[in-house]
């Protein structure tokens, strides 16, 4: 059994590039692999400024990841900041990655660009080597991510290769895994740039918890372009190839057969939306049946706490061995 490990930042409510992304291959992966999955806290205060909003907003997603269908008896779901291995390996994996490596990350260029005159942290700038730290103390053999978190498990594995180089072999090398369909979910409003929580309106993205109704009047609304031909091209069609992609990631159906099918987007548009409402319904009732009960929730996330504290711990200890630092007595 591969051991699998992924992330999600508590920042916002969860959207359907998260879930097509991220979320479904979880699901889909839990009884194929080992698998561990973090609320990455510490991630969200990189850009975090108000205070009592963070520890709410954890538990909504913890709500959230077991109303996805990830079973607590057979996944472990944990809370970043309460194990603290992370920060203490983040500190080692700091110490491993140069200044221009994280100087060419494309996330950090374009959130600092988009902060312009706003504070921007350290955090923002060295956020590559706390995931890196996330990833490695589960010694993770595969990573389920959407494409945006590319190069950050390249980055991953090539500290590793580095610490490994050094010290002896001590960490294993993860790769990333992306859906066939979904791994690049992009804003129905701007469909050349990719459905996020930073976006400056919520018009073009999905929420989980939307309604209905609300779906169905963003997919209505959604941006297609003017030609008025139902094709697949990504490049000169990026409209029309999101719809395509989304109803494809909910059917299985490729975007291509699909494509073939409709000659209008007006039905394209309906159908996607109808087939994103049937997958998050569902969703919507166990979320707030789980929210309705916050100690149960608690109770979940500290056995997740535990077992992942218990790799994390080993896996700390090991990369101590390695570099030689004085034995705690
Ligand atoms: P985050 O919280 O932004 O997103 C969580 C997951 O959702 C995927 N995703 C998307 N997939 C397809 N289309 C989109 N529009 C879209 N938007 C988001 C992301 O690829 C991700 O898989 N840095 C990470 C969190 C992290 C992490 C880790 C991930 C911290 N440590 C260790 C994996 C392993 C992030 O900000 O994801």
């Amino acid at each position: 059994m591969p051991r699998v490990l992924s992330c999600i930042q508590p920042t916002g409510s969860v959207h359907l590039g998260n879930y097509l992304g991220a979320l479904i291959n979880w699901v889909s992966g839990q009884h194929e692999g080992d698998v561990y999955h973090g609320i990455v806290d510490l991630h969200a205060l990189t850009i975090t400024e108000s205070p009592g909003i963070l520890g709410k907003q954890t538990l909504e997603l913890a709500a959230m990841l077991f109303a996805v269908g990830l079973d607590p008896d057979v996944a472990t779901v944990f809370v970043q900041s309460h194990i603290h291995e992370h920060t203490e390996l983040a500190w080692i994996m700091e110490c491993t990655v140069s200044f221009g490596e994280l100087s060419r990350m494309t996330q950090f260029k374009e959130k600092s660009a988009k902060r312009e005159t706003d504070f921007v942290s350290a955090g923002l700038f060295t956020y590559p080597a706390l995931q890196a730290a996330d990833i490695l103390l589960y010694d993770a053999q595969e990573v389920p991510v959407g494409d945006d978190q590319r190069q950050h498990i390249e980055i991953t594995r090539d500290i590793a290769v580095r610490f490994n180089h050094r010290f002896g072999d001590t960490f294993v090398l993860p790769k990333a895994v992306h859906p066939k369909a979904g791994a690049r979910v992009m804003d129905l409003q701007d469909p050349t740039s990719k459905m996020s929580k930073s976006s400056v309106t919520d018009n073009g993205l999905i929420y989980l918890l939307d309604d209905n109704a609300t779906i169905e009047k963003k997919f209505k609304r959604a941006v297609t372009d003017s030609d008025g031909v139902v094709s697949y091209d990504r490049e000169s069609k990026p409209g029309i190839a999101n719809l395509l992609d989304i109803l494809s990631a909910c059917t299985g159906t490729t975007a291509e057969q699909l494509a073939d099918k409709y000659s209008q987007y007006g039905p394209l548009k309906n159908d996607a939306g109808q087939a994103v409402i049937a997958l998050v319904e569902p969703i919507r009732t166990r979320f707030h049946e789980l929210m309705a009960d916050p100690g149960e929730l608690s109770r979940l996330l500290i056995i997740g706490n535990d077992r992942a504290r218990e790799v994390a711990a080993s896996t700390l200890s090991r990369a101590h061995k390695a570099i030689g630092l004085l034995p705690r007595i």
